[in-house]
Formats: C-alpha cells, sequence, structure tokens
C-alpha cells in the first residue's frame, strides 16, 4: 500500500488489468449470444466502472478514480479514429501544460479548497489576531480572495501560467488579494502570520523545513489534508464537510 501511495500509476494499472480479466470472462460467456457492436460497447462500459471500482478499492484518491474510468473511452476513441490531424492532440498537451504543469513537476494537482475550509480560515486567523496570510499554492485564488480584507492582508504564489493567469485577474477584478507567478521554494513567508498549503504528501517534510527556516515564531504552517510525516501537529481541525477536511497546525517555535 506505501508502493501504491507513492506511485499510485501502478494502482492504476492494476485496476485496468484486473478489469481487463473480467471483460474477457465476460466475453468469453457471451460471444456469440450478443450482438457484436453490442457486446464491445457494454465490454467498453464494463472496463470503465470495473476499473474505476477497482481504483476505489484500492484506496488510491478520487481523481484517479476518474481516471479508471476515462481512460478506456479515451483509448477506444483514440484506436477508431481513424485518419486525425495531430494538431489537436499537440494543443491539448499546451493547455493540459498550462493548467497542470506542477503535477508532474511537484506531485501536486490542481483542487480546490472548499469554501468551509476558507471560513475556518477565517476564523483562525480571527482567533489568533493574524494580519498576513499566504496561500502557498494558491490554485484558482479562492482561499487569497476570502482571505483578504477586513484587516487582513493574503497573498497568494502560483506557478502553473493559466492558473496563475486566472487567479490573477480574478483577484484584480474583485480587488481582494494579491497573486505572485513564483515557485513556492522561492517565496518569501518570512513575515506572514499563517502560511497556507494544500498540496500532497510529497512536498510536506521540505515544506515544512523551509517554514523552520523562515517563518517567526508564533506563526502558523496550516496544512489542508497532508501532515507532515514523523512531526506532531500542534491542532488538528476536523470539519464538518463533506471531504471531512483536516487542517493541521504546525507553529513555530523560537
Ligand atoms: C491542490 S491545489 C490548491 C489550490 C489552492 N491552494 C486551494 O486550496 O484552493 C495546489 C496548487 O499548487 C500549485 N503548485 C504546486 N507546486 C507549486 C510550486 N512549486 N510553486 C507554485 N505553485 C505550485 C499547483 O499549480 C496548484 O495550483
Amino acid at each position: 500500500m506505501t508502493a501504491l501511495r507513492s506511485y499510485p500509476i501502478i494502482g492504476a494499472v492494476i485496476a485496468q488489468l484486473v478489469a481487463g480479466a473480467v471483460l474477457i470472462a465476460i466475453r468469453l460467456v457471451f460471444a456469440g449470444v450478443i450482438d457484436a457492436a453490442l457486446l464491445f460497447w457494454a465490454g467498453l462500459a464494463i472496463q470503465c466502472v470495473a476499473a474505476a471500482m477497482v481504483t476505489r478499492m484500492l484506496g488510491l484518491p478520487v481523481w484517479w478514480v476518474w481516471i479508471g474510468l476515462g481512460f478506456p473511452v479515451a483509448l477506444a476513441l483514440g484506436l477508431n479514429a481513424g485518419e486525425m490531424p495531430a494538431w489537436p492532440f499537440g494543443a491539448a498537451f499546451v493547455l493540459l501544460y498550462l493548467f497542470f504543469s506542477n503535477t508532474a513537476r511537484e506531485r501536486v494537482p490542481l483542487y480546490l479548497s472548499n469554501s468551509q475550509t476558507a471560513e475556518a480560515l477565517v476564523s483562525l486567523m480571527r482567533q489568533r489576531g493574524a494580519i498576513r496570510f499566504t496561500d502557498l499554492g494558491s490554485g484558482l485564488g479562492g482561499v487569497v480572495r476570502r482571505l483578504d480584507g477586513d484587516g487582513r492582508v493574503a497573498r497568494g504564489v502560483e506557478s502553473a501560467p493559466m492558473v496563475w493567469l486566472i487567479s490573477l485577474l480574478l483577484s484584480k477584478i474583485s480587488a481582494r488579494g494579491r497573486i505572485s507567478r513564483q515557485d513556492i521554494w522561492a517565496a518569501d513567508i518570512a513575515g506572514e502570520d499563517i502560511v497556507y498549503a494544500f498540496l500532497s504528501p510529497e512536498p510536506m517534510p521540505a515544506l515544512y523545513q523551509k517554514a523552520r527556516r523562515e517563518m517567526k515564531p508564533g506563526s502558523l504552517l496550516v496544512s489542508n489534508s497532508f501532515a507532515v510525516a514523523d512531526v506532531a501537529a500542534d491542532e488538528v481541525w476536523e470539519l464538518p464537510d463533506r471531504r471531512n477536511t483536516r487542517l493541521f497546525l504546525y507553529e513555530m517555535k523560537g
């Protein structure tokens, strides 16, 4: 299971293989009984659903379930597309890169904090009388826009080009928050009262070390969902939302 957590692609391949085995068994039973075209479409549906179910059973994150569901359809479309121009694939690749460049590089996909989490962060800042807030890897900037104002100064740091551009525009239009196109590892967090991150397990140890090196005593690193391995959080907030969001709070000591 640790291997699957580190390399979820292995789980995704296992899921497709298991689904493929189920499909072969069903095709053997129904070959000659059901019309060939119907068998093809039914088989495709079975492959998709079975792969998604196995992915779920393996405990992979929810976006892998969607990948398990969609991959057989994409493959079937690709194999049956006949002569197609190459440019749509190139354009799709560039578009995906502009949104998800950090998924391959940092192993951090794009998913967004929900409004309950943003509200919890507002009350955390109020409780502590905190003024300065940074979201490292700010995505579309929703948290930054919610946190900025009422005496609070919120900033987002984002490097995926299109995600940064959209969040910059939304921030300018709403006149809330400041978004920088920057790598989180180069961001100056020395003056922040609260630094928030919703990334993945992968960068958490290095992020914690960065926070310890740079943040002032009494300030907080808050990680959504991903604890720092081998470091006990000072507090864990469990939110009553659908995701059962957990916020891990690490206070910087002197
Ligand atoms: C899971 S999303 C969270 C978005 C936002 N913080 C929220 O909670 O709604 C993580 C974001 O971090 C960005 N990211 C990952 N690694 C980064 C890096 N090294 N520098 C800047 N941004 C990064 C990704 O592009 C993505 O937008």
